[in-house]
């Protein structure tokens, strides 16, 4: 595998989340399969999960790491061909990302969507351009657009805790202070979609995500029916796509106990950071059905197997 950009580079999830699950037994079975190679993690915006997991997965092969929080401590880099860099930013990406790639053997970074101009984010500059001028794997660890690190993550934690019958699996929209993209949601979507699963989204009217993205997957702008019978609940805020960054405080779409109660005794899932008691209750996120921690704890194990397919194959 060359880069890793989106949950659609995953050519049979149950294969890889087998994979993930067998490297979560032993996580140290290649550890030394990195040695002498350099993953350089680039981030132009905050994180813990993917920082700490992701430095983890690297380490348990053996390689070195380098991070580099981009925005603040680098350049402000110009992405536009030809452009005359008479104003703010200071470098183009042609040649940071040609350096960063003689200094590294595998590149990821995190480049979240502006929410400013629905166009340029789907274009995925940040991501392609780093792609384009690099001869190096790169990895999507979260994009304007999608965040299949998580996505394979939440695939490995709904297989290891789904019941015998075929899962019933419910993304819900909840409420946030802020505009916050749709790159979990999509690759949360994308995912899904290719497991053996009865998957519905649920969301206010005006909240519906790329059409390209959730295809026929049903939505349901009933909260408290979709949540009937479900064994999983994906809880997650995402902007609108279509009035691109408008957001949305609704309490009424709050995750609440009363709510659980409707679903088939359903395990609870963020990919957090969550707010409390404006997202979900207190009451839910503590409870028992809660899988957050044992989520975020997922995520090294999927860091590991795209590393370690990359490395195998370069
Ligand atoms: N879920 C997730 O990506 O967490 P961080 O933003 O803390 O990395």
């Amino acid at each position: 595998m060359n880069n890793y950009f989106s949950i659609k580079d995953v050519d049979s999830i149950d294969t890889w989340v087998n994979e993930a699950i067998e490297i979560k037994k032993n996580p140290l079975s290649d550890k030394t399969l990195g040695a002498d190679k350099t993953i350089g993690l680039l981030f132009f915006n905050p994180s813990l999960r993917t920082r700490l997991s992701t430095q983890k997965a690297a380490l348990n092969l053996g390689m070195n790491v380098i991070v580099m929080n981009f925005t603040g401590e680098g350049w402000s880099l110009e992405y536009g061909d030809g452009a005359v860099m008479d104003q703010g930013n200071s470098e183009h990406v042609k040649e940071a990302a040609q350096v960063v790639s003689q200094y590294c053997d595998v590149l990821a970074i995190r480049a979240f969507a502006k929410l400013e101009n629905r166009d340029d984010d789907y274009e995925e500059k940040v991501l392609k351009s780093f792609i384009k001028y690099t001869d190096i794997p790169v990895i999507n660890m979260e994009s304007a657009t999608g965040h299949p690190l998580q996505a394979l993550t939440d695939a490995i934690t709904i297989t290891e805790n789904k019941p015998i019958h075929k899962p019933k699996i419910v993304l819900s929209w909840a409420p946030h202070p802020k505009a916050l993209p749709q790159a979990v949601a999509n690759s949360f979507v994308e995912m899904a979609q290719q497991m053996e699963a009865d998957f519905v989204i649920t969301h206010p009217v005006g909240f519906e995500l790329a059409s390209q993205i959730t295809n026929e997957v049903p939505i349901d702008y009933n909260q408290e029916n979709a949540l009937k019978d479900a064994d999983f609940v994906y809880v997650k805020n995402w902007s609108s796509y279509e009035e691109y960054g408008k957001t949305s405080q609704d309490q009424n779409w709050k995750i609440t106990k009363e709510k659980m109660k409707l679903t088939n005794n359903a395990k609870f899932m963020h990919c957090l950071p969550v707010r409390r008691n404006v997202v979900i209750d207190d009451a839910v996120i503590d409870s028992d059905n809660s899988i957050v921690i044992e989520q975020a704890n997922n995520r090294t194990y999927a860091a590991q197997l795209v590393l370690k397919k990359i490395l195998e194959t370069t």
